[in-house]
């Protein structure tokens, strides 16, 4: 095991979370330490000193317990127990710890909107009955139409496809996801002392914090009406009921100090602000800046409004560019549509990687030199690219939900490649893992880009290490300065700018002392190049 890197003992601080750099591990597709074709916990702490090495504050993991894997694990029959396919729970609490003493904190995920089909809750439901108090734990109700064979309300499901699934007796059971991810009841006591007993669970083991998913979807009208575009309060999502729940959570995580991000994609500022107030989520995920195009004016647009969002309540930013499920930077940015939006997602759209990586070295900079924390996804620091799946390999059920339209988000969940010389590109499987990696994949191994002063890995580990000890990075207020169209230039800290060129042609550098951090070469007259970004001193 590693030693700590001498500037990277853990914060003392309480307020680490507000300029935390945090990596996300996917861990089904981190590190295959068992040789089965699946990342587990032992190749995640085989890996550690890779992530003290990167420099990151903490680790978010995806769902890591048990679970029939419908949605990657976002469909969990128990949360005190690690599915088997990941490790057990003492290797978590080993893994937890070792993390620790590199400096690296550990946030874990839970889902409460809804569990798997396969939770002891939603079967005793099943097996009580119509009317039973287990199914009222769930969205159960009767059909519509002569027979009840219709559902009971027309909400549209975030999977595309149906939201309620009948059962033998008659009755339905709501799912705004997939049929194996029935829908909690948010109203009864019960499901509101399960999870904060979930949260105590894993601030006892030692996490530091957790990430919620799917936040502002929990609480449901219980009417459970037809949806009607336009009427407020919206029957499912961003209810204010959900803002007492988060309230009682904070109380929980407050006793071991722990943190929450929230997942809340919600597009109105003032709404998605309600929920980072002082008593209730520390942090929630800035998607408005992951889905803007690669344009100079939409992201200082996106950057000031999410400043101005956060300042009101106090909570710091966070910044990200990419996670499991949206299409992989170096991908994006390479196309005619450099946005983000889950309904525009198409297969064979032409993408030019040689552009988009250029533009995610730059965007890089960018993100990490924003105020407040930044998330890092597993992969983004090797640059890698979206994969294509070949159809009858695909797992993700949003593929399957979109009738095949859609190539879901496994293309972004491909097992890493951590060794160029080795079968199946060092990610320690004996088999073919559970995604095939694609024949480009040794070309991106961590074990090349360690060695290439000029790679992506490279670029974000040195970014990281100046991310530590600069003090104007992390947390704090940022200055625009004047620039020319098409270039975003400001000032973090009296001798710290960052200006990123998205024009085509060169700009003139802001008066400095020298550079930093490049995220490509400057040209012969020591201008900023299109689509480059840099950190100065000045
Ligand atoms: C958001 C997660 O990030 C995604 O992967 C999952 O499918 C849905 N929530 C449902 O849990």
């Amino acid at each position: 095991m590693a030693a700590p890197h001498p500037d990277k003992t853990p914060a003392p601080s309480d307020d680490w979370w507000r300029g935390a750099a945090i990596y996300q591990v996917y861990p089904r597709s981190f590190a295959d330490g068992d040789g089965d074709g699946t990342g587990d916990l032992a190749g995640v702490r085989a890996r550690l000193p890779y992530l003290a090495e990167l420099g990151v504050d903490a680790i978010w993991f995806t769902p890591w317990y048990l679970s029939p894997l419908a949605d990657g694990g976002y469909d969990v029959a128990d949360y005190r127990t690690i599915d088997p396919a990941f490790g057990t729970l003492d290797e978590a609490e080993k893994l937890i710890g070792e993390a620790r003493d590199l400096g690296i904190r550990t946030i874990v995920d839970i889902v409460p909107n809804h569990v798997s089909d396969q939770h002891p809750w939603f079967r005793a439901a099943l097996a009580a009955g119509p009317g039973s108090p287990e199914r009222k734990l769930f969205h159960f109700r009767p059909g519509r139409g002569e027979h009840g064979e219709l559902p009971p309300n027309d909400w549209p499901s975030q999977f595309a496809g149906r939201t309620w699934t009948r059962v033998e007796d008659g009755e339905w059971y709501l799912h705004l996801f997939t049929p194996q991810q029935p829908d909690l009841n948010w109203a009864h006591p019960a499901v509101r002392e399960e999870h904060e007993d979930v949260l105590r669970f894993w601030f006892e083991r030692g996490v530091a914090g957790v990430r919620i998913d799917s936040a502002a979807l929990p609480a449901k009208d219980p009417d459970l009406p037809d949806f009607v575009e336009g009427r407020d309060p919206h029957p499912y999502i961003d209810r204010d009921e959900l803002h007492e729940i988060y309230r009682s959570w904070r109380s929980v995580a407050d006793a071991y100090d722990g943190v929450f991000v929230g997942e809340v994609w919600l597009p109105d500022a003032e709404r998605f602000a309600r929920y980072l107030r002082p008593d209730e989520l520390h942090t929630a995920f800035n998607f408005n800046f992951l889905a803007c195009p690669w344009d100079a004016d939409r992201l200082r647009a996106a950057i000031d409004d999410t400043l101005a969002e956060h300042a009101p309540v106090g909570a710091p930013a966070t910044w990200v560019l990419c996670n499991h499920d949206v299409t992989r930077t170096v991908t994006r940015y390479g196309r005619a549509d450099t946005g983000f939006d889950f309904a525009t997602k198409a297969y064979d759209t032409p993408t030019d990687l040689t552009l988009g990586t250029r533009r995610a070295r730059a965007a890089a900079l960018l993100t990490l030199a924003l105020p407040g924390s930044v998330y890092l996804y597993q992969g983004e620091e090797l640059g890698l690219p979206e994969a294509d799946i070949p159809r009858e390999r695909i797992q993700d059920p949003m593929h399957f939900r979109s009738g095949g339209a859609d190539p879901g988000r496994d293309g972004c969940r491909v097992p890493l490649p951590w060794t160029a010389d080795a079968p199946y590109a060092g990610f320690g499987s004996r088999t073919e893992p559970w995604l095939p990696q694609p024949a480009s994949w040794p070309a991106y191994a961590a074990d090349l880009q360690a060695a290439d002063p000029g790679s992506m890995l490279v670029l974000y580990r040195t970014a990281l290490r100046l991310r530590r000890t600069e003090a104007g990075l992390g947390d704090g207020r940022l200055e625009w300065l004047p620039a020319p169209a098409g270039v975003l230039a400001f000032r973090r800290a009296p001798g710290l700018l960052c200006v990123v060129n998205l024009a085509a042609a060169p700009a003139a550098l802001p008066e400095h002392d020298h550079v930093l951090l490049a995220s490509g070469p400057l040209d012969a007259e020591g201008r900023l190049p299109g689509d480059t970004a840099v950190w100065l001193r000045g």
